[in-house]
């Protein structure tokens, strides 16, 4: 029997004397659309069951006004820079009809998703798609998270020119309003055409090439809409074939949520962001008012070469905010995000890489590679599936690389001496210079070749990748 008070609330609630907890979080939301100047569109699904999202994905020219007045012929997916947002809940399968119109032959590859070996795109055995022909991937989406796609056929000019997107796999946590945000830049001349893509030849091998034109969501300093209170979740994919992106909200406060692998075990407040290429990071932030209303966020220089660089910071995105007071209402974010069981290592079996430069033969300048091996003689390393390793990865070169992993999360056990502060799945870690990175993997039952590299895109086409056989 309900008391005259709970009574008089119930009735409260039922004649329209204010929003339901539900018309509250609504309110908290931006209305449809709010987004479209800022985001990538959505792919458009062909399926009807709502458990698959069926896309066609074309790889092909085509030419783009990035730079206002100007005309660049660039390499897209769909005609657009990024490719289309690919947007799936975890256990979804996800069919892809991919054409490849290039002039050269090309793979997508599936960056973080636990894919089988056939469908990894990593072209490690001449599996490339010619021009003129179509492949059909087709994937369980096993985990959520923040996701991405690019081509690993001469990946470093190819993501240069323009191929990469988005997968989103939703994990159903309601936790504000999502934005994808695919960082990345472009290298277009006076002309407006596409700077080459081995430009200023080794040196570029050496030091990675970046595009002095920074994107978001393929745009030049989009703007992000906020309100004050109305909290977002910001999904951040450094598709950069070699950039690091570093960068903090002046006036904001950033609270870190999620990695390459989905949430991570609980939030951590950060006072920067800095991504490495191939990297994501997940982060909430709720509003506060901003004097004049909006703010440019620029990225610094990383200075990952250690070269002690001075260059300036560069626009990245304007965040505008709108409403002055603070939403109260929305619950705080929570301190457990996720449960993430740290891997037993008790019978690991460990194994022992570099990261290597090799000095050049005859004179000749000097290579990067795995062990000192080039590409011409890429290292091959043999696994088990059911087994749990505990790599030990050391990078011996004076400037940083980031190691990233095909087709198996890790978890780090020890970056440069200390034990990370948040346990949390990786595929991607930047390695700093001299430093040492341990993690402990386990092999699930996918076997095949999988391709671990450094993701500065030109450091690996230089050889500093290789290949780990995972034995049935
Ligand atoms: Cu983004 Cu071989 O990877
Ligand atoms: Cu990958
Ligand atoms: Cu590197």
């Amino acid at each position: 029997m309900l008391r005259p008070f709970a009574t008089a609330l119930v009735i409260s609630l039922l004649f329209a004397c204010g929003p339901t907890p539900k018309e509250k979080l609504a309110e908290q939301r931006q209305p449809k659309g709010w987004d479209d100047a800022f985001s990538a569109p959505l792919a458009e699904d062909l399926s009807s069951d709502d458990k698959t999202l069926e896309v066609r994905l074309e790889a092909k020219l085509a030419t783009l006004e990035l730079l206002p007045g100007k005309q660049t012929q660039v390499w897209t997916y769909n005609g657009g820079i990024p490719g289309p947002l690919l947007r799936a809940k975890r256990g979804d399968k996800l069919i892809v009809h991919f054409t490849n119109n290039l002039p050269e032959p090309t793979t997508i590859h599936w960056h973080g998703v636990r894919v089988p070996a056939a469908m990894d795109g990593a072209g490690a055995h001449g599996s490339a798609i010619a021009p003129g022909e179509s492949f059909r991937y087709e994937f369980e989406l096993l985990d959520s998270g923040t996701f991405w796609y690019h081509p690993h056929v001469r990946s470093s000019a190819q993501v240069g020119f323009g191929l990469y997107g988005a997968l989103l796999v939703d994990d159903g946590e309601d936790l504000g309003d999502d934005v994808v945000m695919v960082l990345s830049d472009i290298g277009i001349s006076e002309d407006g055409t596409l700077v080459p893509g081995d430009v200023s030849g080794w040196f570029g091998d050496y030091f990675g090439r970046a595009g002095d034109t920074l994107l978001v969501n393929g745009r030049l300093n989009p703007t992000i809409k906020a309100r004050v209170g109305a909290p977002q979740r910001w999904h951040i994919i450094n598709a950069a074939r070699s950039r690091y992106f570093l960068f903090n909200v002046p006036g904001q406060k950033l609270i870190r949520i999620g990695g390459d692998g989905g949430l991570i075990a609980h939030p951590v407040g950060v006072s920067e962001l800095r991504l490495a290429p191939g990297e994501r990071a997940e982060l909430f932030i709720r509003p506060v008012a901003i004097e004049g209303g909006s703010i440019i966020v620029q990225s610094r220089d990383a200075d990952a070469f250690h070269v002690g660089s001075t260059l300036p910071p560069e626009d990245l995105f304007t965040l505008e905010v709108t409403g002055d007071k603070p939403w109260t209402a929305f619950p705080p974010i929570a301190q457990t995000l996720r449960t993430i069981q740290p891997i037993d290592t008790t019978n690991a079996i460990t194994r022992t890489l570099e990261l290597t430069e090799q000095p050049g033969t005859a004179g000749g300048q000097p290579t990067l590679g795995i062990n000192g091996k080039p590409a011409s003689a890429m290292e091959m390393l043999h696994a088990q599936v059911g087994t749990t390793e505990v790599w030990t990865v050391r990078n011996t070169t004076d400037y940083d690389h980031p190691f990233h992993l095909h087709g198996f999360f890790f978890q780090v056990l020890e970056l440069g001496g200390k034990a990370p502060a948040v346990a949390e799945w990786k595929d991607t870690v930047n390695v700093p210079h001299q430093q040492t990175l341990r993690f402990a993997v386990t092999y699930d039952n996918r076997p095949g070749d999988w391709m671990f590299h450094c993701h500065i895109l030109d450091h690996a086409d230089l050889g500093m990748m290789a290949v780990l056989m995972v034995m049935p």
